[in-house]
């Protein structure tokens, strides 16, 4: 294999997390401790693990971590009097709601109910508009690290056509924001596109995020594009289970200059970054604090 196109995301992640731990030390030598709520409503075997990775994290970064496991049948009046209770604790710096949420409970009710402050996935629409408007907000982590694996990889974005596949809230329209914030030409394709295929044979930078395993070969890819590959999707191969991405690893390689393993890639980045906005989140709440105690009272509230 041709190492030399491999974007690490675990080490890249690594760099990341080392910050995020002295950044954390900074604040806690200044008397604020960063504490991250993760609620789980339910047992899916995939949202079990994505959360348990993520308390572990926080702690080998020195971030606090609450965990609020709820069964399937909790009621939708007590998740958000939980996350109102959350959004009142001074002491919680961060709350993440752990989607999919069972069907009784509407999704954007949960969202929309988190301080917007305290939103360390970036899913309120307070910071879903201030991104599209390229203020400096709390962004979903997933398509954050994709960003940072594409800084890496390439150094300045500016002029790069971006093809994003796929227009999901938590990666697909996030992720072409951040694009356009770093002054790509983006084009979004998805299930109603009628030539996506073309249109991605145009980018520089691919960046799949569909749940469809290995549905993008290289005959997808012009020479050196840069390919991101956001899918985790485990599949049967031989009667033995594994995880693959979006891309068709094997036969996009060759085609491209770079391109992220699955997994490996940006796995390891989306936990990252949700350490780093919990950083982030708690160093304003504390600046807000000090600022006017009464005012950052009422915002995060
Ligand atoms: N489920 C799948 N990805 C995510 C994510 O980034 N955040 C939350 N809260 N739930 C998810």
């Amino acid at each position: 294999m041709n190492s030399a196109k491999l974007i690490d995301g675990k080490a890249a992640a690594q760099r990341v997390l080392t910050q995020v731990r002295a950044d954390v030390e900074q604040l806690k030598a200044e008397g604020i401790a960063p504490a991250l709520a993760v609620i789980l409503v339910g047992q899916d075997p995939a949202s079990q693990v994505y959360v348990r990775n993520k308390i572990l994290r926080a702690e080998e970064a020195g971030i606090r971590s609450l965990e609020y496991r709820l069964s399937a049948q909790t009621s939708q009046h007590t998740l958000l009097t939980l996350i109102a209770e959350l959004n009142a604790d001074a002491a919680v710096s961060g709350i993440l709601v752990q989607l999919p949420l069972p069907a009784h409970i509407e999704e954007t009710r949960a969202l929309q109910a988190i301080a917007p402050g305290k939103d360390v996935d970036g899913f309120h629409s307070d910071n879903v508009g201030g991104l599209s408007q390229g203020r400096a907000v709390l962004t979903p982590c997933t398509p954050s690290g994709c960003l940072q694996l594409l800084e890496e990889a390439c150094g300045d974005l500016s002029g790069k056509h971006a093809v994003v596949i796929g227009r999901s809230n938590i990666v697909g329209k996030p992720m072409a924001a951040l694009l356009l914030k770093a002054h790509c030409s983006v084009t979004v394709v998805h299930s109603r596109s009628t030539d996506a295929k073309a249109l991605c044979q145009l980018a520089d930078i691919v960046v799949a995020a569909v749940g469809r395993p290995r549905m993008i070969d290289a005959s997808w890819l012009k020479p050196g594009a840069v390919v991101i590959d956001v899918g985790i999707n485990r599949i049967d191969d031989n009667g033995r289970s594994r995880l693959v991405g979006d891309v068709d690893f094997d036969s996009a390689l060759p085609q491209v200059s770079a391109i992220t393993p699955v997994p490996g890639g940006v796995g390891p980045m989306t936990i990252a970054f949700l350490m780093k906005n919990t950083v982030t989140a708690a160093r304003q709440q504390a600046h807000a604090q000090r600022s006017s105690p009464e005012a950052a009272c009422r915002s995060i509230s």
